[in-house]
């Protein structure tokens, strides 16, 4: 367990009746001399939130977070020397949480049947040094919390005070999961304020944040005792403009408040929702829109990087991306922020991550979460499809567990942890999973190298098999197997940086490589043309690559790929000769496309390319989120292809331009700030000539059409097609901070 805990000396402690759905505050009194100073460790099974004498502790909204709970649960520290009285009263409230709620459908049942609080507080003062750990003498009460629960939200009710206070039981479920804080933490950020207040056909009344986001909704009323704030939430209205809310499926999402008399504030305390609307069903006579807030939640990522184009469609799509990825950058990756999943899927991140470690410095992040994995992967190296692994997934581990491009997020993260911050350690701690997944996938293909059973996804979502169709066109063989060389080549690169023998992952590689080629002569589809380019399968990509080219111009201009095939489909096309066609897609505004989301005003990435059809109708209401990221891990081809900025070396150590202009744009600037400082690329066009300014703080390699240069550290300027009297002036866009 690493570092010692003053915890370990505490006891798990809950009610002693049992109270329900209502969520329960614990408090302890003591005393503290002038000049006191004290420390508090805290953590729960459920979510907590802490109070020294009415004074919220901390920034941590959802604390501890969400880990592998039986292997691992996250301790905070907090300084409380600031919020000291003389008489002080420690309060916390516990809410089920991912522990105990519906999300966990029961799993962690075996730890613990109910929420517990963990808690001690180290105190010095001129009298000494004194301990207060949670154990029987610490009260409880049932709280204004009535219900919470992270799909179904909340209820309060104002009205209720703490009293009957009595004191609670101890139960000795174990403390060796215990860890330090790993993650970042989840906190509040943008507060929005409504952009419309809307009256549907049908007669509601709906508050428009202008965004969609994730978070909580704060309001601020006057009322009488017992009148009632009522909201529910929705990411789109309908076809004919009334409020929609079942692609949120089973999740309820409630907001509801029970006011006391006066003027008052609500908020969510143990929950958070996905949402751009908020419906007023019910709240007091004259409440105001400007009193209702969106506060988003989401973890504590630094941003590190920027794009800014001259193609107003196109900077949407950017900031709709960054919105995505914050919106789903809550403790674990999730693959939406609303409807009953909310689920750390592995899939989605591994064809994101790219992306994510552009515009964030997710290496806390990503770490945090890849240790839930390795602590889940059964022994057999099966890796689970959503970590941490909660309920479906103990119903029947067959069904999901060790699919191909989810499961490979087991070596695609790791590997892209270190080729974005170069940290070797990292991967070597990694490196154990990423190889007994491999080898799961070999013993699971034997000797044909054909990867052909498991339950497999296959390209997600993909269009090319027609309305309706999950999986799409791509044979699922191919896909698996494709994946499998992939992983067994980045395995043998990541053994080959941490100085290791890889020699026996290159053959398999090629192993694999031969009998991809040979149990699949042609390509069938655009995600199967990408993946046997970009994974380097293809024995003549020449050919394949004119005719992923052919196939996305007799499509009109337009893709098929689904959550497989979708972030490499771009690449694929530009390394290989056909950046016109990359552009083509990247700039269609016409369904499948993703500026054609743009176009029906959408402010976050959508799950479906047909989320929305044209005529405003949805495409389903079972698969429907408005906020899924996977998509916009085409931001990974504006940083690294459109922009050319990647790592020459990992952790961009040295750093490799290869920009890609574009008549169609008439400006691109992309800012990543890496562990070795800020690197720029801009491109602008005067006439028929290009200006070209880099900024590396290293050592760089720049690529201009077939040129090369080598360069230290420094801005290099470089006009190509002709003479440019006004080199373009970048000045104002390298000062973008956060
Ligand atoms: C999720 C996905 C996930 C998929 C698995 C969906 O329900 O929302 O994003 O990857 O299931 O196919």
């Amino acid at each position: 367990m690493g570092q010692k805990h003053m915890v370990e000396h505490a006891s798990w402690i809950y009610p002693s009746e049992n109270i329900g759905e209502v969520c329960p505050v614990f408090r302890k009194h003591f005393t503290a001399r002038p000049g006191a100073a004290a420390k508090l460790e805290i953590t729960a099974f459920g979510v907590y939130e802490a109070f020294l004498n009415g004074q919220r502790i901390g920034r941590f909204f959802l604390a501890p977070g969400w880990t592998s709970y039986p292997a691992r649960l996250q301790v905070q520290t907090y300084d409380l020397t600031a919020l000291l009285r003389e008489e002080n009263e420690l309060t916390v409230t516990l809410g089920k949480g991912w522990f105990a709620g519906r999300i966990s459908a029961g799993v962690y049942q075996a730890i613990a049947d109910g929420p517990r609080l963990l808690a001690a507080l180290h105190l010095t003062d001129a009298d000494g040094t004194r301990e207060y750990a949670t154990d029987e003498s610490w009260q409880w009460a049932e709280s204004p919390i009535r219900f919470s629960d992270i799909y179904d939200g909340e209820a309060y009710d104002a009205r209720v005070t703490l009293e009957n206070w009595r004191f609670c039981r101890t139960d000795s479920c174990g403390k060796q999961m215990l860890i330090p804080q790993e993650g970042e933490i989840v906190t509040e950020h943008e507060c929005l304020k409504p952009a419309a207040v809307l009256h549907t056909p049908k007669g509601e009344t709906v508050l428009d944040f202008g965004q969609e986001v994730t978070g909580y909704a704060e309001f601020t009323v006057q009322a009488r005792a017992g009148e009632r704030v009522l909201l529910s939430c929705a990411e789109v209205l309908d076809a004919d403009g009334n409020f929609y809310t079942e692609n949120y499926r089973s999740a309820k999402s409630r907001i509801e408040y029970i006011c006391r008399d006066g003027i008052q504030t609500g908020r969510a305390h143990h929950t958070f929702y996905g949402f751009r609307y908020l419906r007023v069903d019910e709240a007091p006579e004259g409440w105001q829109a400007e009193n209702f807030t969106a506060v988003c939640v989401y973890s504590d990522l630094q941003r590190t990087g920027w794009i800014r184009t001259s193609d107003p469609l196109l900077n949407q799509l950017y900031q709709n991306i960054v919105w995505g990825e914050k919106d789903n950058l809550l403790d674990v990756p999730t693959d939406c922020p609303q409807r009953d999943e909310r689920l750390g899927w592995t899939g989605d991140a591994q064809v994101s991550i790219r992306a994510i470690t552009c515009t964030f410095d997710g290496k806390r992040f990503f770490s945090k979460w890849l240790r839930d994995m390795a602590a889940e992967q059964r022994g057999d190296g099966a890796v689970s499809h959503f970590v941490p692994n909660v309920g479906l997934f103990t119903k029947d581990p067959a069904l999901f567990c060790g699919g191909s491009a989810w499961a490979d997020a087991a070596v695609i993260c790791p590997w892209q942890l270190y080729q974005a911050y170069g940290d070797k350690e990292l991967l070597r701690e990694h490196l154990p999973m990423m190889q007994k997944w491999v080898e799961y996938v070999c013993r699971a293909a034997g000797d044909s190298c054909i990867w052909s059973t498991g339950h497999q996804y296959g390209d997600w979502l993909a269009l090319d098999a027609g309305e309706g169709n999950y999986t799409g066109a791509s044979r699922k063989e191919f896909i698996a197997t494709a994946f499998y060389a992939h992983s067994a080549q980045l395995l043998a690169q990541a053994m080959d940086a941490l100085d290791m023998d890889g020699a026996a992952y290159h053959r398999l590689f090629e192993a694999i490589r031969a009998a991809h080629q040979n149990a699949f002569p042609d390509c069938r589809t655009q995600t199967e043309c990408a993946l046997a380019l970009h994974f380097g399968l293809a024995a003549a990509p020449d050919r394949v690559a004119a005719q992923l080219a052919e196939l996305v111009r007799s499509n009109g201009d337009r893709l098929t790929t689904g959550f497989v095939g979708t972030p490499y489909l771009l690449h694929a096309l530009s390394e290989n000769g056909y950046a016109q066609t990359a552009y083509d897609l990247l700039l269609q505004t016409e369904a499948p496309s993703w500026l054609f989301s743009v176009k029906m005003g959408a402010t976050t990435v959508w799950e479906h390319w047909d989320s929305r059809k044209a005529d405003g109708s949805f495409w389903s209401t079972d698969m429907n989120s408005f906020n899924h990221h996977a998509y916009g891990a085409v931001a990974d081809w504006l940083y690294a292809a459109a922009g050319g900025i990647r790592p020459g070396k990992p952790g961009y150590e040295t750093v490799l331009f290869s920009p890609i202009p574009n008549r169609r744009l008439q400006r691109f600037e992309v800012v990543v700030n890496t562990p070795h400082g800020k690197v720029c690329s801009c491109w602008k066009w005067n006439g028929p000539t290009v200006t070209y300014v880099l900024t590396t703080p290293v050592s760089a390699e720049i690529r201009l059409g077939g040129e090369q240069h080598n360069v230290a550290a420094g801005t290099y300027t470089f006009v190509r097609g002709g003479y440019d009297k006004s080199p373009y002036e970048a000045k104002d866009f390298l000062n973008v901070r956060r």
